[in-house]
């Protein structure tokens, strides 16, 4: 577009173009560009914590954006803007993970990873939509998500933000969350910026282990890691936030191939890019690969970083470095265009979007209640029942039933990581408890049942770390958790309360000490008192019914072969507790369908299915390599079969689609929503390549007896490898499409078809 400016000589005394919203984005830019200092440059790129000296960094360092920004801060950082020359709009930002983390009564639902077992892609489309209703309520402009990052690892803390482990499921669901927190454009008033991150392979971890060196290869990227970014890169997400590791001896922060060649060149991305927390200063204090703030401000500045997140002395680094000579005063104006134009795209100039006098109708409304409860029922997962769920009552027999377990009444726990008592804001402890419901509230609500509650085990105390209290960094170390040993009077409690029940509902997982950033795991077993609780569960001989509240697949004890059923319900939200009783009473079916797979031993790390071919056998010398449970799975109160599956053509050419026709029957004595699962299996690859992939799916609901015949159609386009050159395409050749209820060869039919 040509500029309507006026020439400058030309402009009238007064005319200040970037405050004018008659003038298109570029122009205000372009405008504004031309009146910022160095200083306000550098300034503009720095994104600092509200908790620290608000002065300091708005009128000293001149940011342009603020995060963890208690609900009174965002008033007083706006305040602070005023009394800066050119008067630029703050950016807000702020980890609104799973609903609006940190505000006090905000809606929190399930985590990434409970969403994601609903496979439910406008479900958690509109889930992210209100969350963007709370937070732009509340005058925050940017939420750090959804995390793209594939799980692998399940040592690794953060588990729980993934969408799992297949990069076709997270790219459907990455790319609903960011349709849902965008809206129709940023200009819609209730629209969010949102952020994919960590780019790219943040979550290829060395033993589990938080931001160690993703050892990993490009094509190796390519093949698995880089795709869901590169869609929704595509399709818009605004920003990108760079993760903190290094790949081959280079931090992702200065990774030329991957920012400039791949994302700005071939993806032909011109969002903005964000590095995560003090990526440009442990490059000198933690990776030691920048002498100093200079270099590593002129490393980050060349290699294309746009906003810094919480490096302050950033701006001295960047000072210094103009000034030796290491960068020069133009050199921070893409940057700077790219974080203004966001700035103006919401339109902030004109109205800052502070916190609205009516958010309360907003923020934790009971629309949004409604919401929650609707994906905390999608998000439970039935892993194993023997028949005894849903447990039934009558009035003539009421049932009596034994809940145990240190998370059965433990509210805060169950939202999970990125949540009010997560430890991250250091405002607020946790939220309002009457807003959520654990399975202790759930199961009391259920009429005609009496609930006897007994904590029956610990899980954990903290210890001081006897390397002190904060990293050298200033950084604060979490504390040494210390497993509970099991507790006989507690036990002995447990065991009363079964032996006088019809049933136990025993509840056990983990708790927010051992989820998180830094909060990486050696195990996967269940911490504390919890397995002897367990164990002495089912020794009672009453019918168990095990509730795995964990924030990632966890191990259970061998006795639980014997309980009566298993269900995982990952840090389901507020209203978890409800969705979770009315599963067990069968009230609702149970749906979800695990986006991971399940470990038997932590030994079998990674279990994720879609590995490579090509080793020895399938088994260690002392245990089988097959998951407890896989990607894929889940169980319903009926049983589905699945028959006929045929593929409209055998013989098909590059352009073509496949469709494929399978006839899924419920044979049980209960309504189902089926989720049908489409593999495809490339027969002979160039390259060694997963022996199947999912490539598409559906939802089918059916009534008893009801049977339907499910058309998936797949482009031939979707059938690709990646080849040893590193370029994706369809090697033509025999083919196999598997279609079935999980990932499990035994539970696929297939059928065969020909790319030419
Ligand atoms: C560090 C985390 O890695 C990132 O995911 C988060 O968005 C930032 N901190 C801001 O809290």
């Amino acid at each position: 577009m040509t500029s309507t400016l006026p020439a400058t000589e030309a402009r009238p005394s007064g005319f200040v173009p970037y405050r004018d919203p008659s003038f298109t984005t570029a122009e205000r830019v372009d405008d504004l560009l031309s009146r910022m200092t160095v200083e306000e440059k550098i300034g503009q790129m720095l994104q600092l914590d509200a908790r620290d000296d608000l002065q300091d960094h708005i009128l000293r360092r001149r940011a342009g954006s603020i995060l963890h920004t208690s609900p009174e801060r965002i008033l007083e950082a706006n305040r602070l803007t005023a009394e800066t020359r050119l008067q630029i709009p703050l950016l807000v930002g702020e980890d609104c993970i799973h609903g609006h983390s940190f505000w006090p009564g905000a809606t929190i639902y399930p985590t990434q990873l409970g969403m994601a077992a609903s496979w439910d892609a406008d479900l958690i489309e509109r889930v992210a939509r209100a969350t963007a209703e709370e937070v732009a309520a509340t005058g925050v402009h940017w939420t750090f998500s959804p995390v793209l990052c594939i799980a692998r690892d399940l040592r690794w803390g953060r588990i729980s933000e993934t969408f799992g482990e297949d990069p076709y499921l997270i790219g459907e669901l990455a790319s609903a969350m960011v349709r849902g927190y965008q809206g129709d454009g940023l200009d819609d008033p209730t629209a969010i910026l949102a952020t994919a991150k960590h780019f790219a392979g943040y979550s290829e971890t060395q033993g589990g282990r938080d931001a160690s060196e993703a050892d990993i290869s490009r094509r190796k990227l390519r093949s698995w890691f880089l795709p869901p970014f590169e869609r929704v890169a595509r399709e818009g997400c605004r920003t990108f936030m760079l993760g903190y590791q290094s790949t081959d001896g280079v931090p992702i922060t200065v990774n030329d191939w991957l920012l400039s060649e791949v994302l700005r060149g071939e993806w032909g991305y011109t969002g903005t890019l964000i590095t995560d927390w003090d990526n440009v200063g442990r490059m000198v204090w933690e990776q030691k690969v920048q002498p100093d703030y200079a270099h590593a401000a002129a490393a980050a500045v060349k290699a294309g970083n746009d906003m810094i997140m919480t490096t302050p002395l950033f701006y001295e680094g960047a000072l210094e470095a103009v000034a030796a000579g290491l960068l020069a005063e133009d050199d921070f104006d893409d940057a700077v265009a790219r974080i203004l134009t966001i700035k103006f795209d919401l339109g902030l100039f004109e109205n800052p979007r502070l916190p609205q006098a009516e958010l309360d109708a907003v923020v934790g409304s009971a629309e949004h209640a409604d919401l929650n409860l609707e994906i905390a029922r999608r998000s439970i997962v039935l892993l194993e029942n023997d028949g005894t769920l849903p447990l039934a009552s009558s009035a003539s027999s009421p049932l009596r039933v034994a809940l145990v377990g240190p998370l059965a009444d433990d509210a805060q726990t169950q939202l999970g990581d990125w949540a009010g008592g997560s430890g991250q804001a250091g405002w607020l402890d946790g939220q309002p408890r009457e807003m959520i419901t654990t399975v202790l509230d759930g199961l009391s609500a259920i009429d005609g049942w009496t609930v006897e509650h007994a904590r029956g085990a610990d899980i954990l105390t903290l210890a001081p770390d006897p390397l002190g209290a904060t990293f050298p960094d200033g950084q604060p170390r979490p504390p040494l958790v210390v497993p509970s040993q099991p507790d006989q009077r507690m036990l002995d409690e447990a065991v009363a309360a079964a032996e006088a029940s019809d049933v136990v509902v025993a509840v056990v997982g983990d708790r927010i000490e051992l989820v998180g950033e830094g909060r990486s795991t050696a195990t996967l077993e269940l911490i504390g008192g919890q397995n002897a609780l367990l164990d002495a569960m089912i020794a009672t001989g009453k019918p168990v019914v095990v509730v795995l509240l964990a924030s990632k697949p966890l191990v259970l004890p061998p006795s639980v072969a014997q309980a009566a059923a298993v269900l995982w319900a990952a840090n389901p939200g507020m209203l978890g507790g409800q969705a979770i009783a009315e599963v067990i009473a069968g009230q609702v079916e149970p749906s979800g369908r695990l986006p991971i797979s399940f470990a038997r031993h932590v030994g079998q790390q990674p279990t994720y299915y879609n590995q490579l071919r090509g080793q020895h056998g399938d088994r260690y010398a002392d245990l089988t390599q097959a998951p407890a449970w896989v990607f894929g799975e889940g169980r319903s109160y009926t049983t589905v079969e699945y028959a006929d599956l045929t593929v409209a053509r055998t013989e098909v050419g590059l352009q073509d689609d496949i469709v494929a026709e399978v006839t899924v029957s419920n044979t049980g004595e209960r309504p189902v929503r089926e989720t049908v699962q489409l593999y495809v299996r490339d027969l002979v690859t160039s390259v060694s390549w997963a022996d199947k992939e999912l490539k598409a799916y559906r939802h089918v609901d059916l009534a008893p007896g009801e049977s339907a015949r499910v058309g998936i159609r797949l482009p031939v386009a979707e059938c690709t490898i990646v080849d040893a050159a590193g370029l994706r395409r369809v090697e033509p050749g025999a083919f196999e499409v598997l279609v079935g209820p999980s990932s499990r060869n035994s539970d696929l039919l297939s059928a065969g078809f020909e790319v030419r």
